[in-house]
């Protein structure tokens, strides 16, 4: 990004993104149609974002361009209302978008549906495969401290002694996946307590990275994407993530057959230029830029965010932005007033 007036103007763009999307997927809530609530929080955020000044590129969205009609990996967007010249001048982004982070949970209603971005500049974001991804996040007393590689129980006296507590008085939030059985089992045995989530590893690492919520550790296998967008927000908290791929069938405890071969997930890894399969990524390996924006609005209630509220005269949606360079985390409460001059809008 060319300077910091850019990064704090674009923030505030991608915070009218992330509403967008927020709006019209919170409409959709509870009608039990995830893959349409995923659509109309996609038409929105690409929408929205097109009219960003900026020479926008997706790194992480919705899928390749045959499989993804919108916002898909490597489309270019933003300008879109600008002249070619006047677009020329504009800051060259990376984006890594999900526009509904959590479609089952829209879908019923359920707690921790957001939708979320993150921005830096080029190559400021890992152009992550869709794929899975064991991962470990932390806040910033922990920092430092958290080896993906060693068993749960010293990762937890690590956490514990960061925190100036007792393994017992650590809540760590996990994905409710069978995968998650060995994990779950000695979270148990080395004493912390634990909260099994249907979905939404994302606003799950967020939580553990802010004091408060008390929610101490994420661990478990998610997406890689979402571990990407959860490093910028890392980034933004000073929290901390450790990451390793994972598509061993084994591992994620399915079936040969449900998961893409080996050698045909290696192709693509080299392809995306990773070398090294087993390699594990620190939060500055996802997201290594040094000016992230990373944005996001709730689409139903959740830890961090309210979801959207709709009203007579309008809607309203609660919203985190944070960058990295100003160092500003704003949560943000919008009234969308729809109503003519007699609205009345309420604190
Ligand atoms: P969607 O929003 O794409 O439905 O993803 C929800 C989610 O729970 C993520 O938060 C998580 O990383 C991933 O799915 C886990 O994948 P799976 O449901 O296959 O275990």
């Amino acid at each position: 990004m060319k300077n910091l007036k850019a990064e704090r103007e674009l923030a505030f763009d991608f915070l009218r993104v992330c509403e967008a999307a927020a709006i019209e997927s919170a409409r959709t809530m509870g009608q039990g149609d995830r893959e349409h609530s995923d659509h109309v929080a996609v038409e929105a955020m690409r929408k929205v974002m097109d009219s960003v000044p900026m020479r926008g590129r997706i790194v992480i969205g919705e899928g390749e361009r045959d499989e993804a009609p919108m916002l898909y990996i490597g489309e270019e967007l933003g300008g879109g209302d600008y002249s070619d010249e006047t677009r020329a001048e504009f800051p060259e982004i990376d984006i890594a978008v999900d526009p509904l982070e959590g479609t089952n949970l829209c879908a019923l209603g359920a707690n921790n549906a957001i939708a979320v971005l993150a921005a830096a500049e080029r190559g400021g974001l890992l152009n992550a495969p869709d794929i899975y991804m064991d991962k470990i996040v932390v806040g910033p007393s922990c920092r430092g401290v958290i080896d993906i590689e060693a068993p749960v129980k010293q990762n937890l006296k690590a956490i514990a002694r960061s925190l100036n507590r007792d393994i017992e008085d650590l809540t760590v939030i996990c994905l409710d996946r069978s995968r998650h059985k060995q994990l779950i089992s000695e979270v148990r045995e080395a004493g912390a307590r634990i909260r099994l989530i249907s979905d939404g590893d994302l606003s799950a690492g967020i939580s553990a990275a802010v004091a408060g919520t008390n929610i101490h550790a994420l661990m478990g296998i998610g997406g890689a994407p979402e571990g990407v967008i959860t490093a910028a927000a890392m980034k933004c908290l000073n929290g901390e993530i450790q990451a390793k791929l994972v598509f061993d069938p084994e591992k994620l405890g399915v079936d040969k057959s449900k998961v893409p071969p080996a050698e045909e997930v290696m192709e693509r890894l080299q392809s995306m230029g990773i070398k090294d399969a087993d390699k594990i990524y620190d939060t500055n390996d996802l997201a290594p830029g040094k000016k992230i924006i990373f944005a996001a609005t709730g689409v139903t209630d959740g830890a961090l965010l309210r979801g959207v509220r709709f009203f007579g005269a309008g809607k309203r949606t609660h919203s985190v932005v944070m960058t990295t360079d100003t160092k500003n985390i704003r949560f943000v409460d919008t009234v969308h007033v729809e109503g003519g001059p007699d609205a009345v809008i309420r604190f």
